[in-house]
């Protein structure tokens, strides 16, 4: 099965990427009875229109969906949902492989698949940083909760696996690309939720802050569920990479501890990373392969992990 990704960029040259698969009509409905509202705004074909405004209203429509929903309370239930970690037990490496079964379909070469990504990304920092061996694991597996879009994980919508995240439980900073459509969100209005503040306190820490449904959250609870020895700056990058109104903008500091602080350095580290690294070199996965099986190894105690 192949699901066709149409990859875009915002404004702020952020990474918005457009399901143009099958997603039908349909709500969802998870275990537990928790419906997500559904709909296909990317089921277009945009071959027969002018790609670049086409892809603007994506990206537009993207963040309003991404912006109404993505509230307290929808987090609060994705992370309880997926918290379990019941949905499939696979090694990393197996999860990259099921990765590849997405493909970004604006590259003009239609079959690079994400694991490309994962280890352009990965053997780039390799390069420019041979001793951080546990920043190169990081690039393998920064983007392996996208699997939320797979039916087999419940094929979420792109606007909750994708783009840009914030926390939710406080407000909105208006630095958030598209910043007017949070006004559609439910918090907006919620006295609990809507002041800088709202639930948390001064330098809490954002371990302790709930950010927005995606892949990175995902990705993170995975790998702390299973008991990564990763150090804690490997966390952080998972968990925050699409958190640009933090890493880019210098937007929530009041949230920030020292740890925080002291993670943000290598997160914009491994930002340029991921971002440049979408380039044309390609790699011999097999012979890459054997020095990230070393890796996985090294910091996760079990072969198969719980997802
Ligand atoms: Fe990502
Ligand atoms: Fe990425």
């Amino acid at each position: 099965m192949t699901i066709l990704i149409e990859q875009a960029h915002d404004h702020f040259g952020n990474d918005v990427e457009e399901k143009k698969a099958d997603i039908n009509e349909k709500e969802l409905v998870l275990d537990g009875g928790f419906v997500i509202p559904h709909s296909n705004s990317f089921g277009h074909s945009f071959r027969n229109y002018d790609v670049e405004s086409e892809r603007q209203e994506g990206v537009e429509n993207f963040y309003r969906k991404n912006h109404t929903y993505q509230c307290y309370d929808f987090v609060k239930k994705m992370r309880e949902e997926y918290g379990k970690l019941n949905r499939a037990e696979m090694s990393i490496w197996e999860c990259c492989e099921l990765l590849n079964e997405v493909v970004d379909e604006s590259d003009p070469d239609l079959d690079e698949p994400q694991m490309e990504h994962l280890l352009q990304t990965a053997e780039a920092i390799r390069k420019d940083y041979p001793n951080q061996d546990w920043l190169h694991l990081t690039g393998l597996i920064h983007d392996l909760g996208k699997v939320l879009l797979l039916p087999s994980f419940g094929g979420l919508p792109q606007w909750a696996v994708v783009g840009d995240i914030f926390p939710v439980g406080c407000r909105f900073d208006e630095s958030n690309v598209h910043y007017k459509y949070f006004k559609e969100n439910p918090d907006y209005n919620n006295p609990a939720f809507n002041t800088k503040y709202g639930i948390y306190s001064e330098n809490c820490g954002l371990n302790n802050v709930m950010m927005s449904w995606g892949h990175d959250d995902y990705m993170y609870l995975v790998a702390k569920e299973n008991k990564t020895t990763l150090p804690s700056a490997a966390l952080f990058i998972i968990r925050y990479h699409s958190f640009y109104a933090m890493h880019r903008e210098g937007a929530y500091k009041h949230l920030m501890n020292d740890e925080d602080v002291e993670n943000l350095k290598w997160l914009h580290i491994f930002n340029k990373y991921d971002l440049y690294s979408k380039s044309k070199v390609r790699i011999d996965v097999e012979k890459v392969k054997p020095y990230y099986l070393s890796l996985i190894e090294k910091y996760f105690p079990t072969a198969k992990l719980r997802w």
